[in-house]
């Protein structure tokens, strides 16, 4: 949450599981938006209803 990713201009990003421990996910749908390519796309993958594993 504190370190720049590593690079810009990506396709896509897939994060799973990870929003809903961080503590601002706003900031990291930034730092996500920040690396991805206009008209790219951000995939988030969380659990919670954590039955459904
Ligand atoms: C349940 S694991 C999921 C790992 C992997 N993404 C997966 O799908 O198997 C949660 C992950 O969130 C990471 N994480 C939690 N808080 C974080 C933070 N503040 N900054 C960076 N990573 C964090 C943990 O290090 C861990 O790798």
């Amino acid at each position: 949450m504190t370190d720049p990713l590593p690079a810009g201009g990506m396709d896509a990003s897939w994060c799973r599981w990870v929003a809903c421990f961080v503590a601002s996910p706003a900031r990291l749908l930034d730092k996500i938006a920040a690396v991805i390519r206009p008209g790219g796309v951000a995939i988030f993958h969380e659990y919670i209803e954590y039955d459904t594993l």
